[in-house]
C-alpha cells in the first residue's frame, strides 16, 4: 500500500517535530509546517527517505492563502494533524480582549482554517482523518489557565461538530488530550505583563507564581517525552476505531478518568487545591 500522506502543523519543535520525524520513519509521506525560513532545513540531517517535507505556514494567515498552500502540496493529505498552537495564561481579569483574540486567532481560527483547506479533497475521496491536538485543559479548566483552556474547549467543539457533520462522508475526527509534555510550550507561553494598570488585581501575584511554576525545574522533570504523543498518533492512524478523545500521559489519563467518574464538586475541589487557586487577601 502506498504511504499515507500526512500534514502536521507546527513542526519546528516539541510534539510536532517529534511526530513528524517518527511518522516519516514509519514510511508516511509527511508534510511538516514551520513558520520560519530558517526552519526549512530542520530535517536535512535525516536520511532522505525518512525526511518530513517542511513548508511555510502561519496559522494567522488568511483562509485563501492557507488553502492555496495546502492545495499546492504534491499529494492531498489523507491525515491532518492540527498541532500548532501556544499558551496564553493569566487570570481572566488580568487579560484583555486582545489577548483572548490573539489566543483564539492561532489556536482556534488557525486550526479551523487548515481544516477548511483539507475538507474538499478528503470529502471527494470519501476518506480522511483529522487529529486535533487539544489538551487535557480542553475538558476542564484551572485557575490562571483560562485563555488557553477556552481555546482548547473550542477545539473540542470543533472535533465534536466535525464528527457529526463529516463522519457520513468518511472523514474521521479525534481530539488528543495531552497532559504536561517536555517541549518549548512552557518557555513560549505568554502572560499579561505585570505592573501595567490592567493587571492591578489581587490576582497579579498568582500570575507571577504561575509563570514561575512553568519554569520550575522540578516540574520539568515530571513532564512526559513528546515521542509518547507521536506513538499514540501512529497507532491511531492505523486503527479503524477512533474515539472522540484520547488522553495522553499519566497525568492526563488520571485527570481524564477522575473528571469522568467523580462528582463534579469533588473533582473541582481536587483540581483547585492542586492548582493553588487564588483566594481573597485581607487587604484585597
Ligand atoms: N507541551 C505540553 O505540555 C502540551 C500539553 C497539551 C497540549 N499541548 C498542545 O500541543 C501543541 C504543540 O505544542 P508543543 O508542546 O509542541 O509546543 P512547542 O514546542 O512550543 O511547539 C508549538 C509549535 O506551534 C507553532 N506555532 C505557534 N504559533 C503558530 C502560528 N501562529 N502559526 C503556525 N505555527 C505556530 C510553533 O512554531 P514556532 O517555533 O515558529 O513558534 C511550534 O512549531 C499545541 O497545540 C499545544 O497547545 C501541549
Amino acid at each position: 500500500m502506498a504511504p499515507k500522506t500526512i500534514i502536521i502543523t507546527g513542526c519546528s519543535s516539541g510534539l510536532g517535530y517529534h511526530t513528524a520525524i517518527y511518522l516519516a520513519q514509519q514510511d508516511y509521506q509527511v508534510y511538516a509546517s514551520v513558520r520560519r525560513n530558517s526552519d526549512l532545513n530542520l530535517f536535512t540531517h535525516l536520511p532522505p527517505q525518512h525526511q518530513p517535507q517542511p513548508f511555510l505556514l502561519d496559522l494567522r494567515w488568511s483562509q485563501s492563502r492557507i488553502s492555496k498552500i495546502i492545495s499546492s502540496l504534491p499529494t492531498p493529505p489523507e491525515v491532518l494533524i492540527n498541532n500548532a498552537g501556544y499558551g496564553f495564561f493569566g487570570t481572566l481579569d488580568t487579560i484583555s480582549v486582545d489577548h483572548l483574540q490573539q489566543q483564539l486567532e492561532v489556536n482556534l481560527y488557525g486550526t479551523y482554517k487548515v481544516i477548511k483547506a483539507v475538507l474538499p479533497s478528503m470529502r471527494s475521496r470519501r476518506a480522511g482523518l483529522i487529529i486535533n491536538i487539544s489538551s487535557i485543559l480542553g475538558l476542564f479548566s484551572l485557575p490562571g489557565y483560562g485563555p488557553y483552556s477556552i481555546s482548547k474547549f473550542s477545539i473540542e467543539a470543533l472535533t465534536q461538530t466535525l464528527r457529526h457533520e463529516e463522519t457520513p462522508f468518511g472523514i474521521k475526527t479525534v481530539s488528543l488530550n495531552p497532559g504536561s509534555f517536555s517541549t518549548n510550550f512552557w518557555k513560549n507561553s505568554q502572560l499579561p505583563r505585570l505592573n501595567s494598570k490592567r493587571t492591578l488585581s489581587p490576582h497579579q501575584q498568582f500570575n507571577s507564581n504561575l509563570k514561575a511554576s512553568f519554569a520550575n525545574p522540578r516540574r520539568q522533570h515530571t513532564r512526559s517525552h513528546p515521542l509518547q504523543v507521536a506513538k499514540v498518533i501512529n497507532q491511531l492512524i492505523s486503527t479503524q476505531n477512533y474515539p472522540a478523545n484520547v488522553p495522553i500521559g499519566l497525568d492526563a489519563q488520571l485527570l481524564y478518568y477522575l473528571h469522568r467518574l467523580l462528582p463534579r464538586p469533588l473533582f473541582f475541589w481536587i483540581v483547585k487545591t492542586i492548582a493553588h487557586a487564588p483566594r481573597p487577601q485581607q487587604n484585597a
